[in-house]
């Protein structure tokens, strides 16, 4: 019988995750379904539950959902509890189960995709929220000689330094102060791109970097990238391959195999211009 997947968000309508699986499940002969629902403001528990009632075997969960799926899990994988948060859940019998690939993703990304490895590089972690949240624990895992934690509220990059500090050492810092530092890798987990805007990172920071990685997905160059172009910094990168890299990660934690994603990444990359 067919097993059933989903997305769930809101809105939906630009989600890549049916496509994503479909193409997992055609290379690695995987018999599913996975389709997109747009869930209801008001009402995210009840459609995951009814999803879960007819059948379904397991969800992806996006924008604004995933503090709410967290809440709604019955078993939290302990990358989801540092995350705060979950991207993916699964269904047996009567347990929720709630994972966070995010991380995970990205790091795949970076280390196997773009070939930067992150063991013993200076790496600026930019943003405090919900996606640098759940970057930090996959981070500290690869050994990194050097982590700042960059915020414009510099109290919240504090707390999470704080909160993570058993799984490494995360310099809080404020933008300003980061002027005369190089790093070997800057990421921009925060919200800026999406509108348009540039967290107030000195460009000197960015001079001599060799990859500057976008979280945000298909926006070109953004902003933040254009700035690490004119610094010189000799890889640009956006969420492109994060994104496929979790969903393998959800893929497998589902179906006991992971599929391939060096083509998909490719056939899905817009030029950065
Ligand atoms: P997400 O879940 O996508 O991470 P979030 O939890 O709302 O979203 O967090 C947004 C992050 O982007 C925060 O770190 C925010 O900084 P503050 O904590 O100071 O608000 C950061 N951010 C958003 N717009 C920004 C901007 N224009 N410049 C710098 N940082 C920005």
């Amino acid at each position: 019988m067919t097993d059933r997947y989903a997305v769930i968000g809101n809105p939906i309508g630009h989600t890549k995750s049916p496509m994503i699986h479909g193409s997992f499940a055609q290379s690695t002969g995987q018999d599913i379904e996975y389709t997109a629902i747009e869930g209801p403001l008001d009402g995210f528990a009840g459609a995951v539950h009814a999803f879960r009632d007819a059948g379904g075997r397991g969800m992806n969960v996006t924008a604004p959902f995933k503090l709410q799926a967290f809440e709604l899990a019955t078993d939290r994988l302990e990358r989801a509890e540092l995350a705060g948060a979950t991207n993916a859940l699964k269904f047996e019998g009567d347990r929720i189960y709630a994972d966070n690939f995010d991380g995970v993703g990205l790091v795949a990304d970076i280390t196997r995709n773009l070939g930067v490895e992150i063991k013993g590089a200076c790496v600026l972690l930019l943003g405090a929220g919900g996606a640098a949240r759940g970057a930090l624990q996959p981070f500290l895992a690869q050994r990194p000689s050097v982590l700042v934690l960059a915020n414009r509220t510099l109290e919240t990059a504090v707390a999470l330094a704080d909160r993570f500090a058993p799984y490494g050492e995360v310099i809080a810092s404020g933008y300003g102060d980061l002027s005369g530092q190089h790093f070997d890798i800057v990421v921009n987990a925060t919200s800026a791109s999406l509108k348009g805007e540039l967290p107030p990172l000195p460009a000197e920071v960015l001079k001599g970097t060799k990859l500057a990685y976008e979280l945000v997905y298909g926006k070109g160059l953004t902003p933040f990238l254009r700035l690490a172009q004119n610094a010189g910094a000799a890889q640009l990168a956006d969420g492109v391959g994060m994104l496929v890299e979790q969903a393998a990660e959800a893929f497998a934690w589902w179906r006991g195999v992971r599929p391939d994603t060096r083509g998909l990444i490719d056939r899905m990359k817009i030029p950065l211009v």
